[in-house]
């Protein structure tokens, strides 16, 4: 039996939806799970951590023990990883999202996605990162009467997301800690009122709107300084023709948002020539989220049904 489960990456944010707001991106892991009769391996992993340390390991385990499963005396993870490592692009989100959809396939043969996304939010903290991941499209996420929730928002196909993603990681941590304990009434009144305008903007493809509505008082100013070639990443995706950018997640890569194809290759242009280790990719919103195949060893994968989805 080998399960396979496409994980995406997300970029969580978008400028003033600072930990309530993300999309899936169509760029993702696709991992794949076998058993074995002892022993584990992960393998094709870009991460120090390797076997049981590594993340999927330990969230195939957290979804274990929530469902009150044993864990298999043998498996074997494989990795084939597109998202980058601890840049802002949901990284962990990928990990954490995988590991609990395989506790699913091993105990229930079948995902549970809101199941998924609670304890996702449990492990990693933050429901804007780990929401799209699991359910694709574009969330707003909110701490409701039963815990978090997160419902869909539209964005119009004309806009797109190209990511500018520098050589060095930043991990969230350092980026969280640089952060106030606490906001001014203006701040967080800034902050509202632009979030609100942001949906409406994606949902009508109001570029003039959108770039109005891509500012942030509660983040993005403490986060700039940590980004190396922050100011001339943003300058150069405005100078490209760029709608707006915003730091993805925690960062350090800065996220542009065009609604012409022309933008991508006049940002990877300018990159190349002005900031040395960047790089241009051109990305999607996907609808995707979670995704799960079980085969037996070499014959035609069953695709599944993918659980319960009530984000519509
Ligand atoms: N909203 C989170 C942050 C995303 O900005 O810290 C990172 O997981």
């Amino acid at each position: 039996m080998i399960f396979t489960v496409t994980s995406h990456a997300t970029s969580a944010n978008i400028g003033p939806g600072f930990d309530c707001m993300g999309i899936c991106l169509n760029k993702a892991n696709i991992m794949s799970f076998a058993y074995r009769p002892q022993g584990i391996i992960v393998d094709g992993v870009t991460s120090l951590a390797k076997n049981e340390s590594h993340l999927v390991v330990q969230s195939f385990y957290y979804g274990l023990d929530k469902l009150g499963a044993k864990r298999p005396a043998g498996f074997e993870i494989n990795m084939d990883s597109q998202v980058p490592i601890s840049r802002g692009m949901g990284s962990s989100a990928c990990c954490i999202g995988g590991g609990l959809a395989f506790a699913y396939l091993h105990a229930k043969g079948k995902l549970d996605k809101d199941k998924i996304f609670e304890w996702a939010t449990e492990m990693e903290g933050h429901p804007d990162n780990v929401g799209p991941n699991v359910y694709g499209g574009a969330l707003l996420c909110y701490n409701g009467s039963k815990g978090y929730e997160a419902i869909r928002f539209h964005i119009d196909r004309k806009f797109r997301f190209i990511a500018m993603i520098p050589d060095f990681k930043l991990s969230t941590k350092a980026a969280r800690a640089a952060l106030p304990e606490a906001y001014t009434r203006e701040e967080t009144v800034f902050n509202m009122s632009h979030a609100a305008l942001l949906i409406k903007a994606f949902e009508r493809g109001d570029s003039r709107l959108l770039r109005e509505a891509m500012q942030d008082k509660l983040h993005q100013q403490y986060r700039a300084p940590m980004i190396t070639g922050y100011k001339t990443a943003v300058d150069i995706a405005i100078k490209a023709g760029a709608v707006g950018t915003y730091i993805s997640g925690a960062g350090p890569c800065i996220m542009a948002v065009a609604d012409s194809p022309s933008v991508f290759p006049r940002i990877r242009s300018l990159l190349n020539k002005q900031l040395n280790g960047w790089q241009a990719d051109a990305m999607r919103l996907s609808h995707e989220g979670l995704k799960a195949t079980i085969s037996e060893s070499g014959a035609k994968s069953t695709p599944l049904k993918n659980g319960n989805d009530t984000r519509k």
